[in-house]
């Protein structure tokens, strides 16, 4: 494909066509293990989404991000990839995925993948030829490190799921370094070669005419090339996460990751109108960093602040409004109340309150990320001792960091395994509520949270000012958050109500007779308002001028 210049991006767009289609679009990530099985193994595939897209479609999102498809021995489910341009046979075959590609393209989908460069599996070929023998033209493809004097590991480097980050090679005698899994051997992304591999990985897919990729864990790429030790948190106590021990500024977040990104981008920019995403948990004043010197990084470095924050007004309008300064000018802004290494919203913050999130992602400013089953209003689903999977909850078991009641299968009907799969026994255990909480039944009722997540998303799709309007905050007061988003002369008034007592709020100007386009509630529509704005508990309302006004 020719080489094309990126979208032009501006500061305050004029109109939502001055948009690239990620900076217009809602994204959908599908944990592909969940979404639908089509043959009875009890683990979903790509002949199973391709099945659901018209769902997709009909629920109005613009793009889908698949985490990882490819062939891996599945200790991390998908993150230790062992091959990184063909697809697991559990998940389908080539010709499945491109059938899939396709279908999304003729439906106006994009298709983003999973992109995961920091590890690959201890079974890619590279790794197995890397610990082959000291010499093995791969050895550096990896991070080996002779022992500390007293033989044990070079470092106090802490592996995210437990344990040192060094697994000894008994073979080779020395060690090796992995952020995550031991199954899961960090590239060393200072070699140029492994650079070469992984930017050839990205256009095998490109080629084929992926829209863009989602980069795992992409602000971890580089590691202190001096093997410092990282520093104690003096925050950590005991029965914390242990990889909060030590605070990670030798491991994660290194400057030359910078080069490593704007390398990768460079790639994206290759094939023009293509995205890239980071993966990226850092505080916003870090997290800005990786948008790039002159917007060279990616796209959008993801956003995780929702998923992190206390529920409270104040503290939400406050990190809403630090990120909106922090934005470097020209980056796109973007939104996450979900994905798969976390707890779900329904569960963090109850049922009730996650009408009110589902408002909050859809009306500020910035490409919202959902994740699948969140518009059903699905909760964490308990899974008994016996049936967890989760390589992170099995290393670092009963702190609440297991992410097995995530990952559960999507509840499309009130029938078997909630139609998700015809299997005697799922690869996790369905929701025990599927009955009540799934796509059929909530379709049919009006005050479901799927059919709130609809109304939701076709407003924003008819109201340019929800996705290019700026951002105006107007009151941020107990259980209160309000803000006006505004395009040209176009001005829609959020009011959210984050707590569990009814709130009144004046109205402020311009929006003192008003309309009400839309409550969590459902049943508001239309009603007019004047002077102040009373919720009920739990609702958010967004509400217009009256006409003229
Ligand atoms: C990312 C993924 C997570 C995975 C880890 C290691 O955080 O989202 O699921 O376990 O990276 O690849
Ligand atoms: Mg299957």
């Amino acid at each position: 494909s020719a080489p094309s210049p990126s979208p032009p991006m501006v500061e305050r767009p004029a109109t939502v066509d001055d948009l690239p289609w990620w900076a217009r679009g809602i994204i959908y990530q599908i944990y592909p293990r969940s979404f639908q099985d089509s043959d009875g193994d009890g683990v979903g595939d790509l002949p199973g989404i391709l099945s659901r897209l018209d769902y997709l479609v009909e629920l109005g999102v613009d793009a889908v991000w698949l985490s990882p498809i490819y062939p891996s021995p599945m200790a991390d489910f998908g993150y230790d990839v062992s091959d990184y341009t063909d697809i697991h046979p559990m998940f389908g075959n080539m010709a499945d995925f491109d059938c899939l590609l396709a279908a999304a393209h003729e439906r106006g989908l994009k298709l983003i993948l999973d992109f995961v460069p920091n590890h690959t599996s201890e079974e890619h070929p590279w790794f197995q030829e890397a610990r082959s023998s000291r010499d093995n033209p791969k050895r550096d493809w990896y991070i080996w490190h002779d022992p500390a004097p007293d033989g044990g590991p070079p470092n106090n480097w802490l592996s995210e799921f437990g344990g040192s980050a060094w697994e000894w090679d008994e073979a080779t005698g020395q060690y090796y370094y992995h952020a995550f899994l031991k199954q899961q051997p960090d590239l060393n992304w200072r070699n140029p070669e492994v650079v070469r591999a992984m930017h050839d990985v990205l256009r095998f897919w490109l080629d084929r005419g992926v829209d863009g990729f989602r980069v795992d864990v992409i602000w971890h790429l580089i590691v202190d090339d001096r093997f410092r030790d990282n520093p104690p948190n003096l925050d950590w106590r005991p029965g914390m996460h242990p990889h909060g021990r030590f605070k990670p500024i030798y491991t994660a977040d290194r400057p030359e990751v910078h080069d490593v990104v704007a390398g990768i981008r460079r790639v994206i920019d290759e094939y023009g109108d293509r995205v890239l995403i980071g993966e990226i948990y850092l505080p916003i004043e870090r997290l800005v960093a990786y948008y790039g010197t002159d917007l060279s990084g990616a796209h959008m470095p993801f956003n995780f602040q929702l998923i992190d924050a206390p529920w409270d007004a104040r503290h939400i309008a406050r990190l809403i409004e630090e990120y909106e300064a922090a934005l470097p000018e020209g980056g796109w802004p973007n939104w996450v109340l979900g994905n798969h290494d976390k707890h779900r919203i329904a569960s963090r913050i109850g049922r009730a309150q996650a009408r009110v999130a589902a408002m909050l992602l859809l009306t500020l400013r910035g490409t919202p990320t959902m994740y699948y089953g969140d518009e059903l209003g699905m909760t964490d689903v308990p899974i008994p001792p016996e049936r967890v999977v989760d390589p992170l909850e099995k290393n670092v078991p009963g702190i609440g960091i297991g992410r097995d009641p995530a990952r559960t299968p999507m509840q499309w009907s009130a029938g078997r395994n909630a139609g998700f799969s015809t299997a005697e026994r799922t690869w996790l255990p369905l929701a025990d509520n599927h009955a009540v909480f799934n796509v059929e039944t909530e379709s049919a009722d009006p005050s479901s949270m799927l059919s709130l997540y609809r109304r939701l998303i076709a407003l924003r799709r008819s109201e340019p000012a929800l996705i290019a309007g700026s951002y105006v905050a107007v009151a941020a007061e107990d259980d209160a958050l309000a803000y006006i988003r505004q395009l040209g002369d176009r001005r829609l008034l959020v009011v959210l109500d984050l707590g569990s007592r009814p709130y009144g709020l004046p109205l402020p100007n311009g929006f003192e007779r008003g309309r009400i386009l839309l409550s969590t509630h459902a049943d508001r529509t239309g009603e007019p308002v004047d002077g102040e704005i009373v919720l009920r508990a739990d609702e958010g309302v967004i509400i217009e001028p009256a006409s003229g006004a």
